[in-house]
């Protein structure tokens, strides 16, 4: 069994809550600058950039002061971070772009200023390295997800959970992707790691048992079912998710419509 401070260690309550922090993109945004624009607006991208700092700073201590236990830094799924991770999407030319290290550099500020606001041990961060969802391929993955892993260390932050490279979004794209593709990854993170992405109660069992990770996270199977742990506890049968209901905007169709369990007492 390897390292760790874990979840578990730094608190004695069952259940930990933390508040996702996602950011929406802003695709193609300096393809328009002009070269005799180019000096200004690069400090403008730097000011806003510290102002993303200073807002999501402020966002977690808010998240804190409401009662949350920490906050998840969103990386994943082509959302804004994951467009600076990506250098097939990134095509900045300043600090911020080119290099691995340059294009991990927003995200790992960033981890610095909601750590120093909040403290590392209520801060993790999601990210998903092998995934092209919403355009933001990489063409060099592995490279990519090891060196978040590696440089997360530094700031100590309490977990990191990544998305299997199995998944897409919510779509499993490919059912025999080699089980285990992100030990290199796990071994380089010394906190907890939660693994997500189309695990099954069997088979995220046996990702525990072997110690692949230290926890597996779900979507869809919870998504689709409310008492989700308490069906895994039984190992009862599951509601089957309706993927037509997954993005539509009724509040409650496909999100809080699914039926619960009925145990008979
Ligand atoms: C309805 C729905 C909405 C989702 N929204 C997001 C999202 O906003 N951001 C994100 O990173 N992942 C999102 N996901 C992906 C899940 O977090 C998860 O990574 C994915 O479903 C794979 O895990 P699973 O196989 O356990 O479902 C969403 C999934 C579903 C089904």
């Amino acid at each position: 069994m390897k390292k760790k401070k874990s979840i578990n260690q730094k608190t004695t309550k069952e259940q930990v809550f933390f508040l996702g922090f996602s950011f929406l993109s802003i695709h193609g945004e300096k393809s328009t600058i002009s070269s005799s624009w180019e000096s200004v607006m690069i400090s403008v991208i730097e000011l806003w950039i510290f102002d993303v700092y200073l807002a999501l700073g402020l966002s977690a201590r808010n998240a804190i002061e409401a009662g949350f236990d920490g906050v998840e830094i969103h990386g994943a799924n082509g959302y804004l971070i994951d467009q600076f991770l990506k250098d097939q999407i990134n095509d900045r030319t300043d600090e911020y772009g080119g290099s691995l290290e340059n294009r991990c550099r927003f995200a790992l500020e960033l981890i610095e200023a909601v750590s120093n606001e909040i403290g590392a041990n209520r801060v993790g961060m999601r990210l998903s390295p092998y995934a092209d969802c919403n355009e933001s391929p990489d063409s060099n993955r592995d490279a990519l997800g090891l060196y978040m892993a590696n440089s997360l260390n530094k700031y100590n932050i309490i977990y990191l959970h990544v998305i299997e490279p199995r998944i897409n979004g919510s779509t499993t794209i490919n059912e025999n992707e080699t089980p285990h593709r992100l030990l290199p990854m796990i071994k380089a993170f010394k906190n907890t790691f939660i693994a997500a992405g189309g695990f099954s109660r069997r088979d995220g069992n046996k990702a525990i048992a072997e110690n692949y990770a230290d926890l597996i996270s779900f979507g869809r199977l919870f998504l689709a079912n409310p008492d989700l742990p308490r069906r895994f506890e039984l190992d009862a049968p599951l509601n089957e998710y309706n993927r037509s209901t997954f993005y539509i905007p009724d509040p409650v169709v496909g999100y809080t419509d699914y039926p619960f369990l009925e145990v008979t007492p």
